[in-house]
């Protein structure tokens, strides 16, 4: 998976943009309103989404791709990037909140364990997490190969899971779920144009 994401990178520089996900604003607004003052970003990518949580927040981003790490910490200073993998701990502090963007639909169901359970295991008892991740009502959804219930291998060596919100929440049993929600990003294409996701958020309290 590395290596697509950093063939992808090193082709296409920001693919997304520049602008952070609406959601990244959302999730700023609650942390801030729940005291928070730190946040981590596994799975950071180039850093669009980690430079809009600060001044206000300390921000700390997990991101295995080495040419998307160049990206980030050219594009986003301010962010501690750290070199490394979101399915294990790489923090040696805990902090307030995580914030992870459309990175947990790209496992399996093993991995999306691990990654759930370090993300846990580097925020405080009682701070916040904030998910999303490709919604089962995204068109594409049920399309090419079934790897696993619910992940399909829907372009040529690309798969994801797509979520119901019973099977988010299930992947979120053990904390305090506090709301689900469900919303339509436009994201810029690399080709110029922009195309429309159907993702899940999952807002949770670490108990
Ligand atoms: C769909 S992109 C999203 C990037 C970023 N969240 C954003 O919205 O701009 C998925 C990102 O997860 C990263 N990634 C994949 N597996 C990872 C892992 N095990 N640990 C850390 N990052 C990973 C990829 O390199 C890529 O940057």
């Amino acid at each position: 998976m590395s290596h697509y994401w950093s063939q992808r990178f090193a082709r296409e520089g920001m693919i997304w943009g520049s602008e952070p996900s609406p959601s990244a604003g959302w999730a700023k607004r609650i942390f801030l309103e729940a005291g928070a003052a730190s946040v981590l970003v596994p799975g950071a990518g180039y850093g669009r989404n980690t430079k809009g949580f600060a001044p206000e927040l300390s921000v700390f981003g997990i991101e295995l791709s080495e040419p998307a790490l160049e990206l980030a910490r050219e594009w986003d200073p301010g962010t501690t990037f750290i070199a490394g993998s979101a399915l294990e701990p790489q923090l040696e502090h805990l902090v307030d909140a995580v914030y992870c963007y459309d990175v947990l639909h790209l496992f399996l169901a093993e991995d999306r364990r691990r990654l759930i359970g370090a993300s846990l295991a580097q925020v405080r008892s009682g701070g916040l997490l904030y998910f999303t991740s490709f919604s089962d009502e995204d068109p594409h959804n049920g399309c090419g190969v079934q790897l696993e219930p619910g992940t399909y291998e829907y372009k040529p060596d690309k798969y994801a899971h797509f979520f119901s919100k019973a099977d988010l929440e299930e992947h979120f049993a053990g904390t305090e779920i506090l709301e689900t929600g469900s919303f339509t990003e436009a994201l810029q294409s690399p080709e110029g144009g922009t195309h429309e996701y159907i993702l899940r958020s999952i807002l949770a309290r670490k108990k």
